[in-house]
């Protein structure tokens, strides 16, 4: 991709809106510094989504998620990476009451990490915030489609597009976050062909996550992409490794010797032959 010279070394949103039709998105979720690390080189874009209230803390939902918790994980994130456009999500309760509340919090996401965009979830409803951020010169990212902040009102996790009234809805929503300054927008848990048609309808990039390979990016959790998922994991993901599997047999094996008395061996310990004096 081509990257404007005068911007640090990072991917910016700007650099991220410029992909539209182009060459697929690669975005992932991260939450910590070791794991920014290793997906650095690989994306275009990591994501500090409000999803690491359920991944790492074990909430049973995304409301779990707070400010300080976004910010924490949102400063380890960009610790851990060079490369990569950061964005951070605004967890709920952080931005829905006014344009001057979402404007606040995404000030004070971007001075307390410094990552590159915030993400908010909603559509028509969310506009005026969206418009009031990207005012005061901090790119937004817009989710749309399913919206796990909305997951209590909306009675559990619903893919849309079903209907031709919320067809309608998320044309409505995908224009008005468009109209609004967002960069990109994701499209979240939504019937194929109407991603799809979202997709060639904007002239932002759509990120999709259970939406269409037309999506002019994919985003995915990285611990349901690794096999981390230890709960139901979702049809849209796809599974690039077991770590699960790798753990629990690390675990299983490392019990067994510690119990036999095998582990530490000669090689792990310190002695006068072994000569070393550095761990
Ligand atoms: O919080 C999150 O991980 C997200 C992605 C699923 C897009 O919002």
């Amino acid at each position: 991709m081509t990257r404007d010279p005068s911007s640090d070394s990072r991917i910016s949103a700007e650099d991220i809106r410029r992909r539209k039709g182009g060459v697929p998105i690669v975005c992932l979720t991260a939450y910590t510094y070791p794991v920014a690390r290793l997906l650095d080189p690989h994306v275009d874009l990591l994501l500090v989504g409000d999803s690491v209230a359920m991944v790492l803390h074990g909430h049973a939902t995304t409301l779990g998620a707070s400010l300080e918790m976004m910010i924490a994980h949102g400063q380890a994130v960009m610790r851990g990476s060079a490369k990569a456009c950061v964005v951070v999500d605004m967890p709920a309760g952080s931005y829905e009451a006014s344009p001057a509340q979402a404007v606040a919090a995404a000030k004070r996401i971007v001075e307390e990490t410094g990552c590159q965009a915030v993400k908010l979830e909603g559509g028509v409803d969310m506009a005026s915030q969206i418009a009031a951020i990207v005012a005061e010169g901090i790119p937004v990212m817009g989710h749309i489609g399913l919206q796990p902040q909305s997951v209590e009102k909306d009675g559990g996790y619903k893919i849309k597009g079903r209907t031709e009234d919320n067809i309608a809805a998320l044309f409505s929503d995908a224009e008005a976050v468009e109209e609004a300054g967002a960069f990109a927008v994701v499209i979240e848990g939504t019937m194929e062909p109407v991603a799809a048609k979202l997709t060639h309808h904007i002239s932002i990039p759509t990120v999709g996550i259970g939406a269409s390979a037309e999506c002019d990016g994919q985003i995915l959790v990285i611990d349901d992409m690794v096999g981390m998922t230890v709960d139901r994991v979702p049809k849209f993901v796809k599974e690039y490794a077991n770590l699960r599997g790798a753990i629990t047999d690390a675990a299983a094996r490392y019990a067994a010797e510690v119990r036999s008395r095998a582990f530490p061996g000669p090689d792990h310990v310190f002695t006068a032959a072994s000569g070393k004096d550095k761990t």
